[in-house]
C-alpha cells in the first residue's frame, strides 16, 4: 500500500494545481487534465468493497449485469439469452410477478432514472423503498450494496436516455392480471 502513496501525492498536487489555475479564469496549459478531474462520471472514492472501472458509467454497467437487473426489468432478457441492445434494456418487463402482496411488475427503469434524482434512487435501493418494496425484486441485496455500487448502475441507465415504454400498473391482491404472470411464492403439492 505505501508504495502507491507517492504516486497518489502527485496527483492530488496536479489536481490542485489545476483547481488553482481555474480559481485565477485564466486557461492553463493543463486545461485538458482539468477536464478530466472535474468528469461527472469520474470514479469517486468508496468505502469498503465495490466495482472498480474506467468511470461510473461502465462501473453500472458491468454491475446490471453481474446483478442480474436485466432479468426483471428487460423484456425479453431470458427468451433473447442476453442479446438485447442498450437502447432496448430497462424499460420494465411485461411479465408480472405475482404472490400474496398481489401483482408487481419490473419497472421501466430508463423512465425512472429521468425523473427521479441519483439520491432518491440510492434511498429506495437501500431502505426497500421505505418498507414498502415487494418481492421478488431482490430489496435485501441492493441495500447492502456500496453507495458507490448505486450510483454507478443509475448512472448507466440514466446514460441510456428516455424509454416511452409503459409496464402495467402493480394490482392489488385478488386482481387478475390481464398479461402474463408468473407466481413468486413457494407451494407444496399439485399445480
Ligand atoms: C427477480 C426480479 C427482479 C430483479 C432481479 C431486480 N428487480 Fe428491481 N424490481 C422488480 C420488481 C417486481 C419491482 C417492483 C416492486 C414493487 O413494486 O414493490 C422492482 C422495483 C425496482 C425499483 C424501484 C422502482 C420505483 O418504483 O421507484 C428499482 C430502482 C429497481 N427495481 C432496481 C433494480 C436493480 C438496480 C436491480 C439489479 C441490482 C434490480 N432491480 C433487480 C424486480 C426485480
Amino acid at each position: 500500500m505505501g508504495f502507491y502513496r507517492p504516486l497518489l501525492c502527485v496527483c492530488v498536487s496536479a489536481i490542485l494545481v489545476n483547481a488553482t489555475a481555474c480559481a485565477g479564469g485564466t486557461p492553463a496549459s493543463g486545461a485538458a487534465s482539468t477536464v478530466s478531474a472535474a468528469d461527472p462520471n469520474a470514479m469517486p472514492p468508496a468505502a469498503g468493497p465495490a466495482v472498480t472501472a474506467d468511470n461510473m458509467v461502465k462501473a453500472g454497467e458491468y454491475l446490471t449485469i453481474v446483478g442480474s437487473c436485466n432479468d426483471c426489468h428487460t423484456q425479453g432478457w431470458t427468451e433473447r439469452k442476453g442479446n438485447v441492445p442498450p437502447a432496448d434494456r430497462f424499460a420494465g418487463l411485461d411479465v408480472g410477478f405475482r404472490g400474496t402482496w398481489g401483482t408487481v411488475y419490473g419497472k421501466n427503469l430508463r423512465t425512472i432514472t429521468q425523473r427521479q434524482s441519483e439520491d432518491h434512487w440510492v434511498q429506495v435501493l437501500k431502505t426497500a423503498d421505505d418498507g414498502d418494496g415487494k418481492p421478488p425484486m431482490p430489496w435485501w441485496n441492493t441495500a447492502l450494496m456500496n453507495e458507490r455500487d448505486l450510483r454507478a448502475m443509475y448512472r448507466y441507465i440514466k446514460s441510456l436516455g428516455p424509454n416511452p415504454n409503459g409496464v402495467p400498473r402493480n394490482l392489488k391482491p385478488g386482481v387478475e392480471p390481464k398479461g402474463p404472470w408468473v407466481w413468486v411464492e413457494p407451494k407444496t403439492g399439485a399445480q
